[in-house]
Formats: C-alpha cells, structure tokens, sequence
C-alpha cells in the first residue's frame, strides 16, 4: 500500500517504519524543517531503541521518505495517518488545532478516495470533526477512521509490530477492509484488531490510558500510607500482584507518573466528562495525587539539610520520564530540579539519553555529567528520578567516597533496605521504612 504518515515525531515516525518494514510505501510529513532535514540524512532525531536496524533498511530500500510537502507526502496515498500532537489546552481539553488544520489543507489536496486515519489520542467525536473540516472542500470520497496508538516509549518498536491488539473505530465496510489488509502483517500470531464504532475507539484510549495512571496512583496512596503504618510498599506489591485479577504490572510505587500521555490524557478525559456533566471522581482524584506525588522527596530533601538548601549541591540520576527514552515531557525529574534550584541548591546531571533535551530548557543552570559517578562528586545528596539499568547496582562504596554525605532520595525504590543499611548509607525511597545507619 502507498501510504503518508502525516506527524513524524515519538508515533508518526514509528508508525511509518514500521509500516514500510511490512512491505508498504512510506512518505513520512512533517511541518519541523530541521526535523525532516536529518531524517533524510539518515539521522533518527529521538531515541527508540530498535529503531534504527528499521529505519536505516527502510531507508536504504527506498520504503521510507520524508517531505515537508504535504501535498506531495499524500499523492496517491491510499491511508493517510495523522499522528499530530494533542497537547492540553488551558481548560485541559486537547487541542484539536494541529488535526483540524491538517485536516482543513487535506480537504484542498486530496485527489483520489483515501482513509484518513486518527493516529493522534484524540476526544470522543474528533473522527467527526475531521470529517467535516475536510468535506468542507473534498471534491473526492474518502472516510475518517479512529486507530489509537498504545505503544509505550522505550518499546514502542515491538509495541507496533507486535500489538496486544489493534483498535480500529469505523462505520464504513470499505475502511475497514483497507485497515484489516494493513494490519494483517502485524496480527499473525492471533492478536485481535477490534472493530467498533469511532466514538468507543476514541473513548478505549482515554478508558486504557486513565485506568493505567489509576493503577500507578492507587499503589503511590498505598505507599503513602506503608510509610505512616510501618509496612514495606514493595512487599505489599509482591502480595497483591500475584494475584491474577490484579497482574503484576503497573503496581511499581514511585514519585508519580509523568510522560506526554498519562497526564494530558486523563486531565482530557476529566475535561470530557465535565462537558457531559458527568462527576468523574475517581479522575479527580488521580490528578490530585499524582500532582502531590510527584514533589514528595522535596520535604524529605529539605528537612535532612535542615530547611536550608543554600550553597548545597544536589546529584539527580534520570532525567527522562521513564526508562529506555530520551523524552523529558511531564517529567518529575524536571519539577523537581527546578524547585531545588529555587530553594538555591546546585545541580549536576546525569542521564543516559535525555540530557540534550534538557539543555534546551535548563540551559547551564544546572552542571550535566558524562557518568553517573562525575555527578556525585562533591555532592551533598544523590536524588533518582528515573529507573534506568545502569542505577541498579552501582559501587556503592565509591558513591561513597564521591558524595560528602552518604544520603539518598531514591524516587523508583531501586535499592534493597537491608543493601543500604549495611553499607552505611542513609536512604529515602517511597513506601518503605527510612533507612538511618546506627
Ligand atoms: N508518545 C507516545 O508514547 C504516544 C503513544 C500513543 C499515542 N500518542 C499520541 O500520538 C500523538 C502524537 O504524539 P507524539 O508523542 O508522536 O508527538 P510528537 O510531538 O513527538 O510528534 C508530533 C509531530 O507532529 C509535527 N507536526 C505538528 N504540526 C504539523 C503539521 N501541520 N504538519 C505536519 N507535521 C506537524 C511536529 O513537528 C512533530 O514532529 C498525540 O496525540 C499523543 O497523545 C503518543
């Protein structure tokens, strides 16, 4: 199938590989010029790993294009996906700008029938939209149909090929058999491409997005309440994670969820129900939470220094929202950095992948770090915000000698209790007893 992605960033530009991957013809459109200029000098501008084996074959076989042009992107285009940013507006609905403007030039340019393709996270009656603002000025047939993307940074590559399933919202027969022909690659060993009408498709996003943020904010409540009880939040998720009506996953206490997703798309799905008067209360909550969770080592890092952070040099391990990308959107690390600058602390910097994109927004108020160890040196306190693999088993007695105090706020629980008591550190995670050497 000839096929134009229209939005290369963290899904557009998977979305394409993978579908040139499958044997399609990709012409990826972006409106970033620069953007656009490295990928077509072969330069991946995120980090996705896995990515780079398909881009660079895609590339090289002249499956996968990039342009600037959108009326030369979709020419001839059979599915034309938008995979366009959806930020929070100021009310916290999406903003609908990017899709509506897109959608608006399409109805101009479309020459021959074509399914237009809602990649985008997007509210419930968007399809609808769409397809108003482009039969505005179609002089063609075409349809608008609802597919949201579930893939998770970090593994998105194996996420797109290998769907747990595939969501497809569409009242038109001709959609649907385009949609199923494009996803049959992807669907071999048996895993479901759903069908329903596009309002439940548009709605299963939020509904799964929601329900997973829930589930993280319930385990950061239990956590918060380990620490007044004296119970340990991680024996408490081995207890209740085994059972299966509960599953193991997204049961990781921590200092909140962040990320371009989990945040803007619950505060839209609240800013949905409100519009139906509709009390979503469990929302509410989740945000409110989340919001408190995500600054809650501040206190912690205060009162150890006695209420004075002045002159006081804090090491941050993982800047990225979480693990395995370079994304920084939402971060806590970030909320974090900022109020600990205020407070007058200094900051060095260690990240495996995100440190670039927090150049653009910290400039040189903070000191970035080649390794996780040039951070610690002369350090009143190592922070952790994020659970990469290298922080799991550092030396801990070079730590030491690197730090001027051995003390740790560890916002992904990383270390054993026992670990850290034996090696004579003091040490602050989330759920669990603080550790203070005799
Ligand atoms: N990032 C994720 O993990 C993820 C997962 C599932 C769904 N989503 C949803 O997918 C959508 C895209 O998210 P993303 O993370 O890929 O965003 P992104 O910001 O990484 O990429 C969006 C791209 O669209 C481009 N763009 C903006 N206006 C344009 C225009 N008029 N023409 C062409 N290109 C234009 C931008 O330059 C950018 O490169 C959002 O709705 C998001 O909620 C994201």
């Amino acid at each position: 199938m000839k096929i134009a992605v229209v939005g290369t960033g963290y899904v557009g530009l998977v979305t394409g590989t993978c579908f040139a991957e499958t044997g399609n013809q990709v012409t990826c459109v972006d409106i970033d010029v620069r953007k656009v200029e490295r990928l077509q000098q072969g330069d991946i501008p995120i980090y996705e790993p896995g990515l780079d084996v398909l881009f660079d074959r895609n590339v090289a076989e002249g499956r996968l294009v990039f342009t600037t042009n959108l009326a030369e992107g979709i020419k001839d285009a059979q599915v034309i996906f938008l995979a366009l940013p959806t930020p929070p507006g100021e009310d916290g609905s999406a903003d609908l700008k990017y899709i509506l403007k897109v959608a608006d030039d399409l109805g101009y340019i479309l020459e021959t029938y074509a399914v237009i393709i809602d990649k985008s996270t997007v509210p419930v009656g968007t399809a609808e939209k769409v397809h108003n603002a482009i039969a505005k000025n179609a002089k063609v047939d075409f349809d608008v149909v609802s597919n949201p993307e579930f893939l998770r940074e970090g593994v998105a590559v194996e996420d797109f090929m290998k769907p747990d399933r595939v969501v497809v919202g569409t009242s038109s027969e001709k959609a649907k058999k385009m949609m199923e022909k494009l996803y049959a690659p992807l669907v071999r060993q048996g895993n479901p491409v759903i069908f329903m009408d596009e309002r439940s498709a548009e709605m299963t996003k939020y509904a799964a997005n929601s329900f997973l943020a829930m589930k993280i904010t319930f385990m950061n409540e239990i956590a918060n309440l380990c620490e007044k009880v004296g119970a340990n939040v991680d024996d408490i998720r081995r207890g209740i994670g085994t059972d299966s009506r509960i599953g193991k996953r997204f049961l990781f206490a921590g200092i909140g969820y962040g990320g371009s997703c989990f945040p803007k798309d619950v505060q839209a799905l609240a800013k949905t129900s409100k519009d139906y008067n509709y009390d979503f209360r469990i929302l509410e909550s989740v945000m409110a939470v989340n919001y408190d969770q995500k600054k809650k080592l501040l206190p912690m890092v205060k009162n150890y220094f006695d209420g004075d952070l002045k002159g006081k040099t804090v090491a941050v391990w993982g800047l990225a929202f979480k693990p395995y990308t370079d994304d920084i959107r939402e971060a806590p690390a970030l909320e974090n950095i900022e109020a600990l600058l205020e407070a007058g602390a200094k900051i060095t910097v260690y990240d495996p992948e995100a440190m670039n994109n927090v150049k653009g927004i910290l400039g040189d108020k903070v000191t970035f770090c080649h390794t996780p160890y040039a951070a610690l040196d002369d350090a009143d306190a190592l922070m952790i915000f994020t659970e990469w693999p290298q922080f799991r088993t550092p030396e801990f007695e070079k730590m030491g000698k690197l730090l001027k105090n051995k003390v740790v706020f560890d916002g992904r629980n990383l270390y054993e209790l026992d670990q850290m008591r034996e090696m004579g550190y003091t040490y602050y995670s989330i759920g669990r007893e603080v550790v203070i050497p005799a």
